[in-house]
């Protein structure tokens, strides 16, 4: 089967999963707990777990899942699997506890290491966003749908360079790797989905995380942006690694951009 005959039930399993997210959102009554390397899980990233892998498995019972709430799975399991779910039941639990409510749902298709399908459901504001390869990114709305371009917003002439960073991100460190010649304006949003979107979108031309990041926080945000016509990489301006080693974390740090944008020049080198 192509990714274009699940689509439309995936996308109906992460905004099912949104929903039971906002549902504890809205009562404020949730368990928190902090795992083994320091970050915190909610009941809320549990429960939408729960619900994506059960369906997930039940859509598709031939296609392997890995969620980031999954127990860990060696790689001498998965290192054959040639499509799998990628899932991030809840991107922005920090956001999810502290209440700015930027959040979101990721769901993504892996192909031979390669995302091939993309969805990103914003519970709050019931925002979609999904690509699949060859066939285009779309945000999904009460307004109806669009064909998104990460270009669309940027005038050529506009000298600025808007930065998608965290609340919680020191936005200097950021700066520092950017050609200071240039004005940066910045963006502040949520969780590492959220911001990749507002890239491929062209509300922003660029995400920089910097640190390790976690396969499942970039693969639906990947396919997304590519085929908004931007890239997603790494700071030696190298592509980002599915499913290919031990480590689920791509160790380097990740820049979201652009193409229409200069990376080699931007970024100050070491
Ligand atoms: C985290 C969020 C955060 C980003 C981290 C992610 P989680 O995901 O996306 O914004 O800076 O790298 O791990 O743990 O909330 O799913
Ligand atoms: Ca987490
Ligand atoms: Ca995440
Ligand atoms: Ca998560």
């Amino acid at each position: 089967m192509k990714p274009e005959d699940y689509v439309e039930q995936a996308i109906a399993i992460a905004v099912e999963a949104g929903i039971a997210i906002k549902d504890i959102y809205l009562e404020g009554n949730f368990d928190k707990e902090v795992k083994s390397d320091n970050t915190p899980v909610t009941s809320a990233d549990i429960a939408a777990h729960n619900i994506i892998t059960s369906a997930l498995t039940k859509l598709t019972p031939d296609i392997p899942v890995l969620s980031e709430e999954d127990a860990d799975i060696p790689f001498a399991e998965r290192a054959e699997w040639q499509r799998y779910w990628l899932v991030d039941p809840l991107d922005g639990t920090g956001e999810f506890i502290a209440g700015s409510g930027d959040f979101s749902v990721i769901i993504a298709l892996v192909e031979h290491n390669r995302p091939i399908m993309g969805i990103v459901y914003v519970p709050m504001t019931e925002v979609i966003y999904y690509a699949i390869a060859g066939l285009g990114a779309y945000k999904r709305s009460c307004k109806g749908e669009l064909r998104i371009s990460s270009r669309q917003l940027t005038c050529d002439d506009e000298p600025s360079l808007r930065l998608a960073v965290s609340r919680r991100q020191d936005p200097q460190s950021v700066l520092k790797l950017f050609n200071q010649s240039r004005h940066c304006d910045l963006v502040v949003l949520g969780g590492a989905a959220l911001k990749s979107c507002l890239v491929a979108e062209g509300r922003a031309d660029c995400y920089v995380r910097i640190g390790p990041t976690g396969e499942w926080d970039t693969g639906a945000a990947q396919i997304i942006i590519e085929e908004a016509g931007g890239q997603v990489m790494d700071l030696e301006l190298q592509p980002l690694s599915y499913n290919e080693r031990e480590s689920l974390e791509n160790p380097n740090f990740i820049v979201v951009g652009s193409t229409h944008l200069p990376w080699d020049e931007l970024l100050v080198s070491e």
